[in-house]
């Protein structure tokens, strides 16, 4: 039997960019209208989208009237937004060390991003730099505690993933001092499946 690899998001995104977009629906099933509910108006705010991928909601926020730039490790994800949206600007980066200056942004956004992240906290920081002060950071952390499979052209593959607990999420945006403006649980049944927080800076 095959032996599945398990890859870095670089390399793992790279791969699977391809079919990304299939995954459309199943990837807003975890969000249903709370996250657009959380993040509100963005008409002519300058918006950064973290791990934006192939742009399902960077592509959004511009339809909405933001001034988005899109961020993420892999290029592949977004050569894929490229072609969906011109408005969008995108910039391949790392979500752990921002190329922005201090206080450029009126809002920041990461969805199904810190799954990929072994400790949030870097990320966090950054994101408290790169924010106005009084402006917003939505987030959403899947529970997720096994990786799924993902199909690609080179077989099967598995991208380095990393289960967090909601509480622990909270904690670290308070110690921060974000404070916590909105904290939302998205459930199947009983189960929670997405914890989505809005803070400001
Ligand atoms: C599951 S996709 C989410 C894409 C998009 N936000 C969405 O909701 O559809 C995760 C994305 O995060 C990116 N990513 C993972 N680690 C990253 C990092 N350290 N810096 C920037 N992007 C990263 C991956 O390349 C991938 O495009």
């Amino acid at each position: 039997m095959k032996k599945i690899k398990i890859l870095d998001s670089q390399e793992g995104y790279n791969l699977a960019a391809k079919n990304y977009d299939k995954k459309k629906s199943y990837l807003d099933s975890f969000e249903k209208d709370v996250l657009w509910n959380l993040v509100g108006d963005v008409l002519g705010k300058k918006i950064l989208d973290v791990g934006a991928g192939t742009g399902r909601v960077s592509v959004e926020l511009a339809k909405r009237g933001s001034d988005v730039v899109a961020l993420d490790i892999s290029e592949e994800m977004l050569n894929k937004l490229k072609v969906k949206s011109r408005k969008v600007k995108v910039e391949v980066g790392d979500a752990e060390n921002l190329p922005f200056s201090d206080e450029a942004f009126d809002g920041v956004i990461a969805t199904f991003l810190i799954v990929h992240l072994k400790d949030p906290k870097r990320f966090f920081d950054e994101v408290y730099r790169v924010l106005k002060p009084g402006s917003f950071f939505v987030v959403t952390n899947i529970n997720q505690k096994r990786p799924p499979e993902v199909e690609t052209e080179k077989g099967k593959i598995i991208i380095d993933s990393y289960y967090h607990r909601p509480e622990k999420i909270r904690e670290l945006l308070e110690e921060l001092a974000f404070s916590v403006e909105e904290e939302q649980f998205v459930k199947e049944g009983e189960v929670w499946v997405n914890q989505i927080i809005k803070c400001i800076k």
